[in-house]
């Protein structure tokens, strides 16, 4: 079984990985490495994707995509997909400001998070956000006094934490009972009769959201019954549900997981609603990965070979701070040497980068024909790689580019040295 993903937009071509039109090698020469390479068709395909299942063959529109923009946040990506239609899953003040800049309107930016400070929700009402999705009796006082004190309601949603296993990663589901996340399942409908008491939010709608890298399509639909029900039953208190946000959480492939196609899992959860009488509801889904985790790859290059007794390490210029998915939840990214006609011999190698810590690896026991100076791609980076990197032994954030069609854009810029260190300051002499 091959180790690497079925991708779209990147693939060898006469024995060279490219980005659509473009040589990785000739970006790799251009702008240095490491670097992000985005590929534009990969991000317009996912979207366009969901479309096909959001939209009626009539142009009747059956639901909304609101991009999670946590999984990657670069404004030139946040306009792509602001561009074709994308509402925006924010979590941070910072994430709505970065909307705006990308182009995105307020009005189809739902606000997420267990966390919300006050400041963010000033923010957030003054901008005009489609919504706040809460999570908390607390979250739902704060709201109320702040919206007040603006003398403006607030539009809601309450987080149902359905209570249901996702079967991912421990770190990254959300569902269940004991995860900080959402409102306990039979907290709900007396958590939503609090809510209709206060003046100065207005309910409109109900989400959830129970992990993300789930690859199979049980674990929505068990969720997806369980607030139906909700629903239900909040209507016949008299509290009308107008919009349901189903969460984001479909799986992309790293390796050989078989995740179902987009389409396909948007059309299974929208028939599934219709099919249960809620056809009249205004469906929301806030996916992150699934747009843009194989729509990106990170550049490196070999910076050495140094082979061992029980392990050869490669090391290159790339480590955990820019990608910590490897460091943090073990995750598997294949790894691909950018030019694949190599006459180095086969070895098998830790791919590790330069930082002190025995956790910087990117990549284990993976077989590659390569020498110093050759460039790797670590596939499938495109989510959670760069937004969570971080500065760590004082290294620049890497840069990124994105590639359409045989042009390469420069849609960040390689973190200066003397950048990461601007806002510090001596104590006086
Ligand atoms: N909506 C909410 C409320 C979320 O918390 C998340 C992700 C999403 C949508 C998007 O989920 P997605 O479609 O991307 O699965 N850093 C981890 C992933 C953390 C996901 C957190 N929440 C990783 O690298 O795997």
């Amino acid at each position: 079984m091959s180790l690497i993903p079925h991708l779209n937009g990147f693939s060898l071509k006469n024995k060279l990985w490219h980005a659509e039109d473009v040589a990785l090698s000739d970006i790799a020469k251009q702008f240095g490495t490491p670097t992000y390479v985005y590929s534009k068709k990969a991000l317009t395909d996912a979207f366009n994707a969901y479309e096909a299942a959001c939209v009626r063959s009539n142009g009747a529109r059956r639901a909304r995509v609101h991009y999670a923009m946590k999984a990657n946040s670069n404004l030139a990506i946040l306009n792509v997909f602001a561009k074709l239609g994308a509402g925006f899953d924010i979590v941070s003040a910072g994430e709505l400001a970065r909307v705006l800049a990308a182009g995105g309107s307020a009005d189809k930016v739902v606000f997420s998070g267990v966390g919300k400070s006050k400041s963010e929700m000033i923010a957030a009402l003054k901008a005009g956000v489609k919504c706040f999705n809460l999570e908390s009796i607390p979250e739902l006082t704060r709201l109320n006094e702040v919206a007040g004190s603006l003398g403006v309601k607030a539009k809601i949603s309450l987080r149902v934490n359905p209570d249901v296993d996702p079967k991912t990663h421990p770190y990254i589901s959300t569902g269940l009972k004991g995860n900080k996340f959402g409102i306990a399942y039979d907290d709900v409908i007396a958590t939503y009769q609090a809510a209709a008491q206060m003046p100065f939010c207005e309910i409109i709608g109900i989400d959830c959201h129970i992990g993300s890298q789930i690859t199979e399509i049980s674990p929505y639909l068990d969720a997806l019954d369980r607030v139906l029900d909700l629903i239900k039953a909040l209507d016949a208190t008299g509290i009308k549900i107008h919009h349901l946000d189903i969460g984001g959480g479909l799986g992309i492939s790293y390796t050989n997981e078989t995740p179902p196609a987009i389409t396909d899992f948007a059309n299974t959860l929208l028939n599934h609603i219709e099919d249960k009488g809620f056809g009249d509801l205004e469906v929301l889904f806030e996916p992150g990965r699934s747009l843009v985790g194989n729509a990106g790859l990170l550049l490196t290059t070999i910076e050495y070979l140094k082979p061992g007794e029980t392990k050869n390490f490669c090391i290159v210029d790339a480590a955990m701070n820019d990608l910590m998915r490897p460091a943090m939840y073990e995750a598997y990214h294949a790894i691909v040497a950018v030019n694949d006609q190599s006459s180095a011999s086969s070895m098998t190698y830790d791919i590790v980068g330069p930082i002190c810590e025995s956790g910087d690896w990117l990549g284990r026991d993976r077989q590659l024909k390569v020498e110093p100076g050759d460039q790797l791609a670590i596939l499938s980076a495109g989510a959670y790689g760069f937004t969570m990197s971080s500065n760590y032994n004082t290294r620049g954030r890497a840069a990124e580019v994105m590639v359409d069609g045989g042009k390469v854009h420069l849609i960040r810029e390689r973190e200066t040295i003397e950048s990461l260190f601007a806002n510090e300051k001596l104590l006086p002499a």
